[in-house]
Formats: C-alpha cells, sequence, structure tokens
C-alpha cells in the first residue's frame, strides 16, 4: 500500500537516520558524513557512510544506499511496508490506514493473538514430545529418521498426542476461546456436529516459523505409512503457504552467499544435520512469487534441489523461470536415482552433497536437458529433432555463451560443433530470450563498474540533474529520451521531471522501487566528483549529443554501402551525412 507522503515525511524525520544507524554500528563523524563498518556486509575497514544532511547512506563496498528505510529493509530483511511499519513502532507513530480504522486495529489485535496460540501450541507439542512417557513414539520414529536431540532443539520438533482434546483443553485454560483456536487452524470445526477437535493427532509436528521468527503454521508427519503424510495449516488470517519458507527465520541475521530450495521439511532438517544449514523448502507447493521476492532479500543466488521424481523435476522447470524474472541467478542441482535432497545426504553425506553442488547446472544447460527428455537420442531421427530444437533454443542465448551448448550438444547427438553452429545461425536466434536476462538486479553491480564511456556521462548528468533541479528543467522531455540512453537513468530522470520544484532529493530516493534507489544514492555519493552542476550539465549534454551524432553518421555511412541502394537514395543519404558531418565543424 501506498503511505500519504506527508506522514512518510513525518516518519522519517522523526527516525533520524543517525540515530536508526547508530543502534547497529558505531557511527564516527569524518569530513560532513559518519562512517562505520558496514553493518550489511562483513568488512575491517569502515566503508559504510551516513550522510546527516541528506538522511542518507551508503555503502562504498557492497553499494548498498538509500534513505532511513531502505536501511531498516536492508539490515532487517524487511520489505517496504514492514520496515516503514518498525520504524513507526520505533516513535510510537500509527500507522495512517489505522488511526482512525478501528476495524484496522482489531484485525492486527487478531492476528496477534492467533500467534501467541500457536506459539503456545507449538511449546505444547514440544513438551510431549520430550516428556519420556508421552513422547516415546515419537522419539523413537525421530530416532529412527536421524534426528538427535539438537535438531529437535533446533527446528521445535514436537509431537501431538493421538487424542481428540488434548491440546484443546490446554489452550482453554490458558484462556483461548474455541473459535480463535479454529481460526488459528489448531482445531477443526465439524459442521454436521456442531463440534470441534484437534487438527494434528498422533503426528510429528514440525512449526513453521515466519521471517520474523513468529511461529504462523504447523506440519505434521505420521509416523508410518498412513495417507496423507503430512498434514499442514490451510489459510489463516495469519499464514498463507505461498508467502512463506520453511527454514528461512534460521538465517535472519546472516550474511549468506546462497540458498538451496527443497521441497520439503525433512530435506531442510535432513540437510542441515548433514552441516548444509542454508537449505529451504517451498513446502511441496509450486514456487511463487512471493517465494522468490523473500529470497532476494537475502541472497543472489538461488541453488534449487528438488526431488529426482519426475513431479519434483516438472516443479522445478517451473520455479526456475520465477526466480529468474526476480532477477535472482539460478543453478540447478539434480539428484541420481529418483533420490531426494535427505536421502542423497544421508548416503552420500555433505561431500556428496557439495560436489554435486558445484556441478550445478546453469539454468540454460538445465533447460537443454530437459528438452533432451523428450526426444530417444538412441534413434538417428531423435537425435537430429533434438539438435535442431536445440540449436535454435541456443542461438537465443549470448554469443559468449553459445558455444558451451553448441558443444554440450554435440556431446550428445555427435553432430560437429561447426555443423551445430550453421543450424543455430539459420534459426537466426529467432527462439525468444530467456526473459531473465533483463536482470533488475544487474545494475546495481554495473554501476561502479562501468566503463563504458557513454554511461559515465549519462551518469554525471544524472548527478548533475540531482545535484540542481535548474539543470532538470533545462532538458526538455524529447531531448531527455535521446541523451539517456540507459533506461534507469531515463527513468529516474522522468520522474525528477514530474515532480518539478517540489523536487527534493532525500524523498525522490524515498519513493524509488529498492533498486533504483541504490543506484540513485550511489550516484549522489560521487557528489565530490562534481564543482559545478551546471557546467558539468552542459558539457555532458554536448558530449551526449555529439556521441548521437557520431553514431548517425556511422549508420548512413553503412546505409550508403548497400549494394541494392537507387541512385536517387544514395544521393539523399549522401546529403544527410554531409550536412550532418559540416554541421560539426
Ligand atoms: P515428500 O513426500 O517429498 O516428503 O513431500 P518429504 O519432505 O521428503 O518427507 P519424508 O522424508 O517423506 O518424511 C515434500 C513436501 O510436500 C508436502 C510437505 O511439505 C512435504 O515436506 N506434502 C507432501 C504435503 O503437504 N502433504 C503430503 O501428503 C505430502
Ligand atoms: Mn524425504
Amino acid at each position: 500500500m501506498a503511505f500519504p507522503s506527508a506522514w512518510l515525511d513525518e516518519l522519517m524525520h522523526k527516525n533520524d537516520i543517525v540515530s536508526v544507524v547508530s543502534e547497529y554500528v558505531e557511527l564516527k563523524p569524518k569530513g560532513r558524513k559518519l562512517w562505520a563498518c558496514c553493518p550489511l556486509h562483513g568488512e575491517k575497514t569502515p566503508s559504510f557512510s551516513v550522510s546527516p544532511d541528506k538522511q542518507l547512506f551508503y555503502c562504498f563496498g557492497c553499494h548498498a544506499g538509500g534513505t532511513v528505510i531502505q536501511f531498516v529493509m536492508d539490515v532487517e530483511r524487511l520489505s517496504f511496508y514492514e520496515a516503514v511499519q518498525q520504524l513507526a513502532n520505533r516513535v510510537g507513530m500509527e500507522l495512517p490506514n489505522e488511526i482512525n480504522d478501528r476495524e484496522l486495529q482489531r484485525q492486527r489485535a487478531y492476528k496477534k493473538r492467533l500467534i501467541e496460540a500457536n506459539t503456545e501450541a507449538a511449546r505444547y507439542y514440544c513438551g510431549v514430545f520430550l516428556d519420556p512417557k508421552t513422547g516415546k513414539d515419537a522419539q523413537l520414529y525421530a530416532a529412527k529418521r536421524g534426528l538427535n536431540a539438537e535438531i529437535v532443539k533446533r527446528f521445535g520438533i514436537g509431537f501431538a498426542p493421538d487424542t481428540w482434546d488434548s491440546l484443546f483443553r490446554h489452550l482453554k485454560e490458558k484462556g483461548y476461546a474455541e473459535k480463535e483456536l479454529v481460526d488459528a487452524g489448531l482445531l477443526v470445526h465439524n459442521s454436521e456436529r456442531g463440534t470441534v477437535y484437534d487438527a494434528f493427532r498422533g503426528r510429528l509436528i514440525f512449526p513453521i516459523l515466519g521471517v520474523n521468527g513468529q511461529v504462523l503454521g504447523f506440519g505434521a508427519r505420521v509416523m508410518g505409512d498412513e495417507k496423507p503424510k503430512y498434514i499442514n495449516t490451510g489459510d489463516t488470517p495469519v499464514y498463507n503457504k505461498r508467502n512463506n519458507l520453511y527454514g528461512l527465520y534460521l538465517h535472519r541475521n546472516e550474511k549468506l552467499n546462497d540458498l538451496i530450495m527443497v521441497e520439503g521439511y525433512m530435506d531442510v532438517i535432513g540437510l542441515y544435520k548433514a552441516g548444509v544449514t542454508n537449505a529451504v523448502a517451498s513446502l511441496g507447493t509450486a514456487l511463487t512469487q512471493q517465494q522468490a521476492r523473500l529470497l532476494k532479500r537475502f541472497v543472489e543466488k538461488v541453488y534449487i534441489a528438488y526431488d529426482g521424481d519426475a513431479a519434483g523435476q516438472n516443479a522445478m522447470v517451473r520455479g526456475l523461470d520465477i526466480l529468474r524474472a526476480e532477477g535472482l541467478e539460478v543453478r540447478v542441482i539434480t539428484f541420481p536415482d529418483d533420490l531426494d535432497p535427505d536421502e542423497y545426504v544421508q548416503i552420500y553425506g555433505k561431500e556428496g552433497f557439495d560436489r554435486l553442488k558445484e556441478n550445478a547446472l546453469s539454468l540454460n544447460a538445465f533447460k537443454l536437458e530437459t528438452m533432451a527428455k523428450k526426444y530417444d537420442l538412441t534413434d538417428e531421427n531423435g537425435r537430429e529433432q533434438y539438435a535442431k530444437a536445440a540449436c535454435a533454443f541456443v542461438a537465443g542465448l549470448q554469443p559468449i555463451e553459445q558455444e558451451r551448448y553448441y558443444r554440450l550438444i554435440g556431446k550428445k547427438t555427435g553432430y560437429a560443433l561447426e555443423a551445430l553452429q550453421a543450424q543455430g545461425m539459420r534459426s537466426g536466434g529467432l527462439m525468444p530470450t530467456d526473459p531473465g536476462t533483463t536482470i533488475r538486479g544487474g545494475f546495481r553491480k554495473r554501476i561502479d563498474e562501468t566503463e563504458d564511456p557513454r554511461e559515465i556521462i549519462e551518469r554525471t548528468l544524472l548527478l548533475a540533474c540531482l545535484h540542481d533541479g535548474a539543470v532538470i528543467r533545462r532538458i526538455d522531455g524529447d531531448a531527455a529520451e535521446k541523451l539517456f540512453r540507459n533506461a534507469t537513468y531515463r527513468e529516474m530522470f522522468r520522474a525528477m521531471r514530474e515532480q518539478g520544484a517540489a523536487f527534493s532529493v532525500s524523498k525522490y530516493i524515498g519513493e524509488l522501487p529498492e533498486n533504483e534507489a541504490e543506484t540513485a544514492s550511489a550516484i549522489l555519493h560521487e557528489e565530490d566528483a562534481l564543482e559545478n552542476a551546471d557546467r558539468a550539465a552542459e558539457d555532458c549534454i554536448k558530449r551526449l549529443e555529439q556521441e548521437n551524432d557520431a553514431e548517425e553518421i556511422l549508420r548512413l555511412q553503412a546505409e550508403l554501402k548497400r549494394p541494392d541502394l537507387t541512385a536517387e537514395e544514395r544521393n539523399a543519404v549522401l546529403k544527410e551525412i554531409t550536412s550532418r558531418i559540416r554541421a560539426n565543424k
């Protein structure tokens, strides 16, 4: 939801960035800024800076940057909404929609109540498990599955006794109402008889925690072969499986290189026990966009490691594109012999798993493998069909990547590299390119590493605009289209122009999507390089116009060489070139 601008202003005013950041690191003044070792990435020398005047932060090491809201999002791994909520809490402001809204206040209190009931239930189930009398069977089953005391504690594993009302009686005593417990999914309501009973009975309990560590729901496994194997909390006011990942909360205060996506509870736990502690589970459902976004808050790279059976492999194909679309780098781990990650790691240990991880397939290699399964490669006809389809796919990839994949196809089909490349050329790369190649997150790295001279000029011009509103007004919309070839810069400029005289740097950055906010604050922190915004802008505009002109001349020169040009057309092109060249003199 969008917050009223005046309310956000007040929030940011009350949450001074220096005081908020100081709750995490000790800031030391140097120059106009305050410095510290970055709380967002591990480092020994301080490259994290806060500008009290501008109320912005920027880290020269990891390139994170933005307003106090972005800081809280990054450091606490929260969504924009959650970060705003936390900051509002910090200074005792009510959320704008709740100020006069009794209903919303009531809902929020109710959710809190349901989470408390869940927490109490989790505690109860643990107690039953640990009690030598009531937990004997469960302890035996857990031991059989290799779950030791440490793992049981870490994942809060419990046991629901095989009775109809043990939990109900326990929670009633604690003061919870029947309706609350039904709403939380802890009790089931039988509408025919008008009775209620415990939702989980005679099952091993896996509490499901949200990213912030609250108990949102449960998974419950039978300890034998009965069906269904698992019962899970359905949709409740506090839990929706589409928005959550099992096991992610364990990492909320960690800096991770990558995460491993698996299907089930026992995969996360089995891997953890073997020493692979960074797995999270989508809990058997197809991966959702919300889950992909959640992952993106933690890491840039995700290994997807679904079960080796056909269902797992199919779910994987769908999940991959969702992850790529969110800008995540994706690798695929496949398990032999229909094994699932838990089984695999029990047989081959962490070393075996690490080896699979090292040899994980890129998204494209995995797609080629999946494609190959549709053809009979023992048959010449099948090999030919596969080679054609695969070459068309490879021709749509980045040129640098192509050779590697043509080789892979060659290995599978026996065709020579040249033949495959020629085949790919014929299909002309007409295959739609992978949507994931236009990744959102890519920009952050390019900004400081770019060597494209044009991009540097465009960036300097944008910097000049950010510094001096007068510069913005000198460039009209049409001109901007031609000056900013970089789409992000162009979009940022458009946003600045729209705000006109009301333009304020920190407000502007506060309203940007996270990614662009980082870019904008990175640019702003290059301010020392800019002595005079107006003059710099003038130079940049001149340079960019020259660049555009030079490009146009190159294009016209190529045109002139076309063999099919009529005398008339040739003359027209010539005239155009000469007039341009002369104008530059
Ligand atoms: P699996 O059948 O692969 O289970 O289902 P698992 O996690 O490997 O568990 P074990 O090793 O047999 O104990 C993967 C996931 O799909 C969901 C669960 O989230 C499970 O972890 N699932 C499966 C259900 O919700 N209900 C079911 O009946 C089965
Ligand atoms: Mn399993």
